[in-house]
């Protein structure tokens, strides 16, 4: 199927021939220092420019000032449209209930809380519209005390359920008219939930593995549901991958914590979820497997409702934040992921197999088999991915590493083993079109800047490591993120050498302290997480400062979260959009034709503790329904220019 992210996947096809022109541009600025696969391939920021507007590729908006205000700012000549809040019925559904009193029934009908990654995947328009498509919009974690009408004063096992079902995945049919307004189909044949109990399968080396066996399902090969949905990607053959990020928060342990459970984070109180208590196998003491069916992407055929999403074990299991793919020189899939935890790693996956544009149906297991590299980032700014393939590089049964699949159940402790890179925070990553190089957002850590690294043996470490900086991470209390791109040796996404640079250290250029300053040319921002390539270049940037400090001490300067373009070319940064108050900005996508951006306002109102007060639920922000509406709701903006141009021009 055709798709803007082809464009981005696939660099051989389907360019026009303004495309040509810019990427050849592009190439040649890159090659202008004479240089080769090397770190200086990067020349890295150019010297501060006057320039008034991004020059290359053009930006023509007037960005918008820093907001504090409880609403949504976009330039002038664009208008920002709620198109589906959490809540909203998929298809024919119950409508959303201002008091929240919908059951764990409706809420299974109904928009998901906490939106996020997503993709648009077109159809064919009826006359008389503009575009149709389908929208697969994640919904990342329910803050149970807006999701319930008294919040967790009571904890049944209908809260549970109902947190449960506001968990997965939308599916969502959507048009837009002939007035150029964007609209949910209702009733749809393909608008579907995916929640935190739709049966899944388990594919790839890992599937079937003793670690993955639980009492509800001895064969290792199903699963109930999909936690923690961050970011996503999406594949050449039109189907959609969702990440699940932060699955240990929904398990506690209260025995003795074996290693593996503690590596990947779960504690013995949990993070507030309580599942536990109403529903037996988020018990990791009694349930010591099933913590190991979680931290995988999930594939999902967006086109057909009846399909069983699969859980892809061949991409590792991490804090996944998102899975964004890339086509090798020689038709290889290859898939960046991150591992979105202070001091995780970087990986990629290349398959085995190659991609057939014709393939259709045949492409669809091609996540099943493959490699899985994690990356390591020297100081002099070249890098090498080192693969994860068992009985190499002490991946061996005296490490407890006895199969392949235990290295991918296992995968941060494999990659500890093998010397990776420990990051601040990988975030989203991003493909340029036309270059291949790869952008990676470093949200922040404070948990740099001291000794107690990984031990190059790595069998064991604790949260607590707080290894020194390095070059790819260079501040030592990285508070308000960078971002880091690399380009992969003779251009080949499939290669296994890099060279890379700091693109942006984000800060504010008026503070005191010159290591919080940071080196952003145009509008400062902090905390860089939502990152996607336009089809033209342009970089687009969402934040995500943390409700503990949105608008706090050293943050205040930043105000609400917000979205910026950044020019690859000349690092120039204008702010684009200001979200409402408490909320972060993340999930991005495009029709093809460029004249609608979607994107998804997460927790609006959110408290610093994360958890509402049901008695209070405005007490931060009434986004976007306003004194009338009962509580804050995450929801998908599509963005449009009053004069129907290309977004960002
Ligand atoms: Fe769900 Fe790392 O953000
Ligand atoms: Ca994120
Ligand atoms: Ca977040
Ligand atoms: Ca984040």
């Amino acid at each position: 199927m055709h798709d803007p992210a082809d464009r981005v996947a696939n660099t051989s096809g389907n360019r026009s021939f303004d495309d040509v022109l810019r990427v050849d541009r592009q190439r040649r600025r890159l090659i202008a220092g004479g240089l080769g696969a090397t770190a200086a391939a990067f020349v890295g920021l150019p010297p501060r420019a006057a320039h008034a507007t991004i020059g290359e590729p053009p930006v023509t908006f007037r960005a918008v000032p820093v907001s504090t205000e409880d609403t949504v700012h976009v330039p002038e000549g664009y208008v920002a449209e709620v198109l589906f809040a959490w809540g909203d019925p998929v298809s024919n559904g119950p409508a959303f209930a201002q008091d929240a009193s919908q059951s764990a029934e409706d809420q299974a009908l109904q928009a998901g809380m906490h939106h996020d990654g997503m993709h648009y995947f077109p159809l064919p328009p009826d006359p008389g519209e503009r575009n149709r498509g389908l929208l697969a919009v994640n919904h990342e974690y329910t803050d149970d005390g807006l999701l319930h009408p008294d919040g967790m004063k009571t904890w049944t096992a209908a809260k549970v359920r109902k947190s449960q079902m506001a968990h997965g995945v939308s599916i969502i049919e959507i048009r837009q008219r002939g007035d150029r307004r964007w609209e949910v189909v209702r009733p749809s044949r393909h608008a579907r939930r995916i929640t935190a109990a739709t049966p899944m399968r388990l594919s790839g080396p890992a599937a079937g593995h003793e670690r993955l066996r639980t009492a509800a399902d001895p064969d290792g090969s199903r699963v109930l549901g999909t936690l923690n949905n961050c970011s996503n990607g999406w594949t050449p053959w039109g189907t959609y991958l969702t990440c699940e990020e932060n699955f240990y928060a929904y398990f506690v342990n209260r025995g003795r914590i074996p290693a593996d459970q503690q590596r990947y984070g779960i504690t013995a109180n949990g993070f507030g979820y309580r599942w536990h208590e109403h529903d037996d196998r988020f018990d990791a003491a009694a349930h010591p497997n099933e913590p190991n069916r979680f931290g995988w992407v999930v594939e999902i055929d967006p086109f057909d409702p009846d399909s069983v999403p699969v859980k892809r074990t061949a991409l590792g299991r991490i804090s996944h934040e998102g899975a964004v793919p890339a086509i090798a020189r020689d038709g290889r899939v290859v898939v960046y992921l991150g591992d979105d935890q202070r001091n995780e790693y970087l990986y990629k996956f290349v398959s085995r197999g190659r991609y057939d544009p014709e393939g259709g149906r045949a492409n669809r297991d091609l996540l099943d088999e493959g490699t899985l590299y994690v990356a390591r980032f020297d100081d002099d700014g070249t890098g090498r991915w080192i693969p994860l393939v068992h009985g190499g590089n002490g991946l061996t049964p005296e490490h407890g590493f006895r199969d392949q699949a235990e290295v991918l159940i296992r995968t941060r402790q494999a990659a500890d083993r093998v010397g990776a890179t420990m990051m601040d925070r990988p975030e989203w990553i991003a493909v340029q079109p036309g270059t291949g190089h790869v952008y990676c957002s470093l949200t922040n850590n404070n948990h740099r800047g001291g000794t107690t690294g990984n031990a190059p043996d790595g069998t064991t470490r604790s949260g607590s490591a707080r290894p020194p900086v390095d070059a790819a991470n260079p501040r030592p209390d990285n508070v308000f993120g960078h971002i880091v791109r690399w380009r992969e040796d003779r251009d080949d996404a499939s290669a296994t050498t890099f060279a890379w640079d700091v693109f942006v250290q984000c800060g504010d250029p008026g503070s005191a302290d010159p290591a919080r300053r940071g080196n952003v040319q145009g509008d400062q921002f902090a905390n860089p997480d939502g990152l996607w390539f336009d089809p033209d270049g342009r970089l687009w940037i969402e934040t995500d400062i943390s409700s503990r400090e949105l608008g706090i001490g050293e943050f205040a300067v930043m105000g609400n979260n917000a979205m910026l373009c950044a020019d690859p070319a000349t690092g120039l940064v204008h702010r684009f959009l200001t979200g409402p108050r408490g909320c972060e900005i993340t999930g991005l996508t495009q029709p093809q034709d460029q004249r609608t951006l979607f994107v998804n306002i997460q927790h609006p109102g959110e408290s610093p503790d994360g958890r509402s007060d049901p008695d209070h639920p405005k007490a931060v922000s009434a986004w976007p329904d306003g004194t009338a509406g009962g509580r804050p709701r995450s929801a998908t903006l599509a963005i449009r220019r009053e004069d129907d141009g290309i977004i960002g021009t």
